[in-house]
């Protein structure tokens, strides 16, 4: 099999060796937290009116996880790949910024970047460092009065610059479209691509788990690389049962940079 113009299709396994919970493994997030509560922008300002305890509870172990975690081998083997010319850009549906943070350059983050904070209605995006998020996890640690935490909430996410309104989580939550500006991103990459190999999702969030069945039917060869058995599976051209650490700790030492 000759493979060509590579994108990479990537969700919540190639960070799962960083130390981030897959969404629906036994320790991921959505066994503790109702997605449809914690997920969706109508659960969230519910939470944030009646239960702000709770949601600060909510931010504070998500994002604890993401502050102590660090890119891990996977990504930046992709860097590389980017960098040699094999690698044509990365669709993701992971939040975690690990992406950026080993300095790949096309990426679509069709599921957002829970570093960045949004303005609904223009679209400006304001994007916060790990100390910024630290002091947001201390922070509402400190407060005692539901009044002092909703006030510090607001004030942390902060006002668009441009038009004003509130910012609200860069993530996209449940029940929200993804954005177009990335999703065009993401097709212009496929439109370009000779391979797409997805890499560590169950490929069952929608709108996001239909690239690889617009990239077969394109005739993009299909390879999938997850230690588990997905959805993509009968419509792909290679699936290696292999975790995305081992499977690049095999790739890289065949990439040549001559
Ligand atoms: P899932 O949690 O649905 O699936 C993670 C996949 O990673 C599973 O197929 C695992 O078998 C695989 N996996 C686990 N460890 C791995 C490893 N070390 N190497 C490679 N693969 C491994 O996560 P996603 O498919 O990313 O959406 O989920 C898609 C979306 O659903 C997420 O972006 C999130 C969630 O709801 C939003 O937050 C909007």
């Amino acid at each position: 099999m000759k493979v060509g113009g590579v994108v990479a299709f990537c969700g919540a396994g190639l960070s799962a060796e960083s130390g981030i919970p897959t969404f629906r493994g036994s320790e991921g997030l959505w066994g503790k937290y109702d997605p449809q509560k914690y997920a969706s922008a109508k659960g969230i300002i519910d939470l944030f009116c009646e239960d702000t305890f709770d949601l600060a509870n909510f931010i504070a172990d998500f994002y604890k996880v993401l502050l102590s975690a660090e890119p891990n081998f996977s990504h930046h083997s992709l860097a590389k790949l980017e960098s040699l010319g094999f690698l044509k850009g990365v669709i993701t549906q992971n939040i975690d910024n690990f992406d950026y943070q080993v300095g790949l350059q096309n990426v679509s983050e069709v599921h957002g970047n829970a570093y960045v904070f949004f303005c609904p209605k223009c679209g400006f995006r304001l994007k916060k460092n790990k100390n910024e998020i630290d002091e947001l996890v201390s922070g509402i640690k400190k407060c005692k009065k539901k009044i002092e935490l909703m006030t510090f909430i607001l004030r942390f996410m902060g006002r668009c610059e441009s038009c004003r309104d509130r910012l609200f989580t860069g993530v996209v939550l449940y029940g929200q479209s993804l954005r177009e500006k990335d999703m065009d991103l993401a097709y212009s990459y496929l439109d370009n691509a000779k391979t797409v190999i997805c890499i560590g999702t169950s490929g069952v969030t929608y709108p996001a788990a239909s690239f690889p069945y617009y990239a077969k039917k394109k005739g993009l060869k299909l390879i999938v690389v997850n230690p588990e058995s997905t959805e993509i599976d009968e419509i792909a051209d290679f699936v290696i049962n292999k975790k995305a650490v081992n499977f690049f700790q095999e790739l890289m030492p065949l990439i040549s940079s001559d």
